[in-house]
């Protein structure tokens, strides 16, 4: 099968992309921010993601669920987050580009050349780590392999965008070729998900970077390298999923629509 079919081969559950438009035109528009979808508001409010991740709430891959929905699947208070909202300065200069082009410029320069630069690292680390500890309470067995595979994994994804999907992006969302966009956008958020599931399974490994006592250089390198890498890879899925693609989202909600409402937010 050739790389562009691959590309175009869509799970059937991901043909109908997730609700996706341009942000900022919409934020507070006829509903509280516990009503939005917290990749949008993550795309439109700068400081939200800082807010997203000091509560750990899943912004990238996650991003369409209501902040109702994400704080309520942690157990914390959407209204005490909402407020945190919306206490951020409207006045802090966004700098994250608007053009389809400017985006990709930066998503080329500041996230795959680093996680091609950042990968090979941390999978020596990883096995250097896991040989040295084995068996010892805290060691994460089966980490370099996890980052073995999602190295590979993100290599091909990564090839794809830049041969295939980027160049039509480029073109802009009001060019013709933006019309051929729809399915390989499909098919890279559903790889956005299969990574966002192998970051779980990272944190879930390492007891979310917990370090064990007395934990060597090495290991040390190793977790801080890690929150790099997890940092990076949550704010790359982020502005490909929340703000390069609904660039050119088709079948869009109405202006001002809520997704499901939770009564009393
Ligand atoms: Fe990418
Ligand atoms: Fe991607």
């Amino acid at each position: 099968m050739s790389e562009a079919a691959i590309l175009n081969e869509v799970p059937a559950q991901d043909k109908a992309p997730p609700a996706a438009q341009p942000v900022r035109d919409r934020l507070l528009a006829g509903c509280s921010l516990v009503a939005r979808p917290v990749g949008e508001l993550a795309a439109a409010l700068p400081g939200a993601t800082a807010v997203f991740r000091r509560h750990k709430l899943d912004f990238c891959c996650g991003g369409a669920a209501t902040l109702a929905e994400a704080a309520a699947g942690r157990g914390l208070d959407p209204a005490a987050i909402a407020a945190e909202l919306a206490a951020l300065d409207p006045a802090l200069p966004d700098a994250t580009p608007s053009t389809a082009e400017g985006l990709i410029d930066l998503i080329l320069a500041r996230y795959h050349a680093v996680h091609r630069r950042d990968l090979p690292e941390l999978v020596k680390l990883a096995r250097r780590v896991e040989a040295v500890h084995r068996g010892k309470p805290g060691t994460p067995e089966g980490l370099a392999a996890v980052l073995e595979r999602m190295q590979a994994e993100l290599e091909s994804h990564m090839a794809k965008e830049e041969a295939i999907l980027f160049p039509l992006l480029r073109a802009g969302p009001d060019s013709p070729m933006a019309s051929m966009a729809a399915a390989p956008i499909a098919r890279m958020r559903f790889e956005h998900d299969e990574h966002g599931a192998e970051l779980r399974q990272i944190a879930v490994l390492t007891g979310e970077l917990t370090l064990p006592e007395g934990a060597c250089g090495t290991f040390r390198a190793l977790y801080a390298n890690l929150a790099r890498f997890q940092d990076d890879l949550t704010t790359h899925i982020h502005l490909e999923n929340n703000v390069l693609f609904p660039l050119f989202a088709i079948g869009d909600m109405p202006d001002g629509s809520c997704r499901a409402m939770t009564a009393g937010h």
